[in-house]
């Protein structure tokens, strides 16, 4: 492929823009200044801009341990969007499958193929979600049920798919749900007549977030993670 096509891919510019980039002498080829938009490059070389190297890659599938005050949006005109934290060149076209509020931390999915975040977020595939939740009144013995039978929820009709509850301590649960309303854990709580201060998602799915990430890192899910949610069997389901 030429270089300058390559950088067009990757950095989503126009051809004219990848030329002046190339002029400006600000593109390593194999750890050389190359000005020349024609020269060829293939899998082996080593492509960098601004000491990132540059890599065409195919669809993502990323695990991202969010920490409270980044948002799960492209744009936030107060806090910053939790895409920062991806050592990504470009993110326009990587979306979040399934969001967390800006106060909420915990396993958020990243990637850029939207019929695999569809398979999340849909009610339709009740995909399970699990959250440790911190309650600022102790845990009353009747909201296991009330949880499991479903809670109707301010300005809903209809009350939420069963859920599983398990009280961990006076004030701390482990909750289980299938789908994603607006501030849904939060509201469930409040239904029940307590407050969330503390949310943390551990798992969405089979996909459980990994022990050896910080707030603020992630990697790349492997491939039995991404198959979790999607089955070769079912892929055109
Ligand atoms: N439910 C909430 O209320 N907030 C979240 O961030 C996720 C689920």
């Amino acid at each position: 492929m030429r270089l300058d096509k390559f950088l067009c891919d990757c950095l989503g510019v126009t051809r004219k823009e990848a030329t002046k980039l190339l002029k400006s002498g600000a593109i390593e080829l194999n750890q050389k200044t190359v000005k020349s938009g024609s020269t060829k490059v293939s899998d082996q070389d080593s492509v960098c801009w601004q000491e990132r190297e540059l890599t065409l890659k195919g669809p993502r599938y990323i695990m991202l341990y969010k920490p409270e005050g980044f948002v799960c949006s492209h744009e936030d005109g107060f806090n910053h969007t939790a895409f920062v934290l991806l050592d990504e060149v470009r993110y326009d076209d990587l979306h979040f499958a399934g969001r967390l509020d800006v106060d909420t931390t915990g396993l958020v999915l990243i990637t850029d193929d939207g019929q695999w975040s569809h398979r999340i977020t849909s009610p339709k595939h009740k995909c399970s979600k699990t959250y440790l939740v911190e309650l600022a009144d102790p845990i009353q013995s009747h909201y296991a049920t009330e949880i499991e039978q479903g809670i109707l929820l301010r300005n809903e009709k209809e009350p939420t798919k069963p859920g599983v509850m398990e009280q961990i301590d006076l004030h701390t649960a482990r909750l289980t749900i299938s789908e994603g309303k607006y501030h849904q854990v939060k509201r469930m709580f409040a239904a029940l007549g307590n407050k969330v201060e503390g949310l943390h998602r551990e798992s969405i799915g089979a996909i459980t977030l990994d022990q050896d990430l910080e707030p603020g890192e992630y990697r790349d899910l492997t491939e039995q993670e991404i198959l979790s949610v999607w089955p070769r069997s079912k892929e055109h389901e």
